[in-house]
């Protein structure tokens, strides 16, 4: 049970295709996560379609925010702080989340704020090592993005790079379409890759020997089309581990390099594709080689979810005295260089 006089901030994650609510006591304490996925729903598409992902959280989100409510053992009149997902992400997602906190909000007549989803990624960090302060880089590398930031304090970021088509995630799930693995494919073809060749096919690293820590995954998966039109028995245990060579050869070659040319000794890895082994042996292996610690939140903080944007939410209210008029509008594109300069209402 909570006792009055603590700082509860309710969070609410709606950018893409996970509905979650959560509920935070001071600045890191985590009393409640609680995450819906629609990836079954979009399964049958094959990706995300938008209009379903609205709808599916306009009817799932008011029961979380109960059930969170409930878990929890808080009062909503015990509320001090809403933070809503402003973006960026799917616009029609994004009002829902935004809307219902803003309501929520003007009913408890508590503070509100938007907050961005990125930053929310890099608090995963603190939430799961509260004491270990920045500065550190960071590496978000999930299904909607692949970006690397310096992190100098919290609420002080540079964007140092970041992919200017696909995400790492989306390459893959449109790889794994084409050799019928179901969406999201990102995990199976972890898994096959353990029983494939990553020598059998040299596809392209697109960029990887490019100056700047920019990131391109499409002509990946161009090549693996083209690929398979030619070759269409080749495994797909070769294919998986091939692709994967690739695609963490970039990930792993970029994320070194700016650790080191930001002068950091650490490097924080998020988003869904952080859970792949491949990927973790090789950063882990390079971060040895160079000095660098990797380390990587668990999964749960590291895909997408509530506590993150309730962790951001708590910190810019607290630290920074934030907090955004009800007219705030999502921004589908927003940023994470923005939100910094940014002067909150
Ligand atoms: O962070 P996340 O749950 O959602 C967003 O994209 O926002 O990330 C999902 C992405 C998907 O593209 C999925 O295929 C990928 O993470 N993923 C993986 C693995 N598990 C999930 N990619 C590579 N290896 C994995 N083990
Ligand atoms: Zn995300």
């Amino acid at each position: 049970m909570t006792e009055g006089g603590q700082f509860l901030t309710l969070g609410i994650e709606t950018s893409c295709d996970e509905t979650s609510v959560a509920i935070l006591d001071g600045e890191t304490d985590v009393l409640v996560n609680l995450v819906y996925s629609q990836a079954e729903l979009h399964a049958q598409y094959g990706g995300v379609v938008p209009e379903v992902a609205s709808r599916d959280h306009v009817r799932k989100l008011p029961y979380l925010v109960r059930e969170a409510i409930e878990t929890s053992k808080v009062s909503l009149k015990d509320l001090s702080l809403i933070a809503a997902t402003r973006g960026p992400g799917l616009v029609g997602p994004l009002l829902v989340g935004l809307s219902h906190g803003k309501g929520m909000a003007f009913g408890l007549e508590v503070p509100f704020l938007g907050v961005n989803h990125l930053e929310g990624h890099v608090f995963a960090h603190r939430l799961s090592a509260p004491d270990d302060e920045p500065p550190f880089l960071a590496l978000i590398v999930s299904g909607g993005h692949t970006s690397l930031i310096d992190v100098s304090a919290y609420g002080e970021y540079h964007l140092v790079g970041q992919t200017v088509d696909d995400a790492a995630g989306e390459a893959l799930d449109k790889i794994g379409k084409m050799i019928g693995i179901g969406y999201p494919a990102g995990a199976e073809i972890d898994r096959l890759a353990g029983e494939g060749n990553p020598e059998a096919i040299p596809f392209p690293r697109p960029m990887a020997d490019s100056p700047g820590f920019d990131f391109s995954f499409a002509g990946l998966k161009t090549a693996v089309l083209y690929h398979l039109r030619k070759h269409p028995r080749e495994r797909p245990e070769d294919i998986a581990a091939s692709v994967l060579a690739s695609v963490v050869g970039i990930l792993t070659k970029k994320s070194i390099e700016a650790t080191r040319r930001y002068h950091r000794k650490r490097l924080v890895v998020v988003g869904g594709v952080a859970a792949n082994s491949h990927l973790r042996r090789e950063l882990v292996e390079a971060g040895e080689e160079r000095g660098i610690g990797v380390s990587f939140p668990p999964l749960s903080l590291c895909t997408d979810n509530a506590a993150m944007i309730a962790a951001v939410g708590a910190f810019r209210h607290r630290q920074l005295g934030e907090s955004h008029p009800l007219s705030l509008a999502p921004d589908p594109s927003l940023g994470i260089g923005v939100q910094n300069t940014e002067t909150a209402a």
